[in-house]
């Protein structure tokens, strides 16, 4: 079953409140994921479904006030959080835009692109299509989510599937959730990570989309 955006603007209108201390097991992942964006000051972020904007703290440390950070999201009830941060911690350079990642109109050229712990957005090729057509050639991408755990493990996955299944509307590729990201990013590694104290039940996945061919990297003309 593909994703669908209706049922998860419905599951996380409820979460919205809880969310924060709900995914809170998951923060070293995060911590590892937006170091390995390798982000520099002044560099342009989008944040895919950035939820209540608990990334940005780290992306807006690393980037500075000269940078500019772009966070999509289909939530309003996320979204409205999200905003809450920004304007507590008076960052002037977060845009932030209320859209499905398929057709939201992303005003920028990345440097680099987060996808963290949203497997309905993974799992989208027209979203994918959509967030690549704005990252700009070189640019680095990194993906981290849940994963289905090393089959020795089946009965923590049924404890992952209840966890789960409130925050993502589809299992549809949940054994390999990186897997549409080799077609933008031919280089992309890949590595297990623990979640919740099971071994392999989250992956990160990092790399760059390809740099510009030598007739765009180069003047016409040069040798
Ligand atoms: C598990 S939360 C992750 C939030 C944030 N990335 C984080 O790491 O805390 C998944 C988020 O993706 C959003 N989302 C789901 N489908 C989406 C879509 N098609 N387009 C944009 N956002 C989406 C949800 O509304 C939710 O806020």
């Amino acid at each position: 079953m593909a994703a669908d955006p209706r049922r998860a603007l419905e599951k996380y209108r409820r979460h919205a409140a809880t969310y924060d201390r709900a995914v809170a097991r998951a923060e070293p992942l995060r911590h590892e994921a937006i170091a390995r964006l390798q982000l520099q000051p002044g560099d342009i972020v989008l944040d895919l479904g950035c939820g209540t904007g608990l990334s940005f703290p780290l992306i807006e440390q690393a980037i500075g006030p000269e940078g500019r950070l772009i966070g999509i999201e289909l939530s309003p009830d996320m979204l409205a959080n999200a905003q809450e941060r920004v304007e507590r911690a008076g960052w002037q350079n977060a845009t932030l835009i209320q859209a499905a990642a398929h057709d939201a109109e992303v005003p920028v050229e990345a440097d680099t692109a987060l996808f963290h712990f949203i497997h309905d957005i993974m799992r989208s090729p027209p979203a994918l299509e959509n967030v690549f057509r704005h990252v700009k050639p070189g640019g680095r991408v990194v993906a981290a989510g849940g994963k289905w755990a090393p089959w020795w493990a089946l009965p923590l996955n049924l404890g992952f599937w209840y966890v789960a299944r409130r925050y993502i509307t589809t299992f549809e590729g949940y054994a390999r959730p990186w897997s549409h990201l080799d077609r933008f990013v031919p280089d992309l590694r890949v590595e297990s990570r623990p979640l919740g104290g099971v071994p392999g039940g989250a992956y990160i996945a990092w790399g760059r989309v390809p740099a510009a061919g030598p007739s765009e990297n180069f003047p016409s003309g040069l040798p």
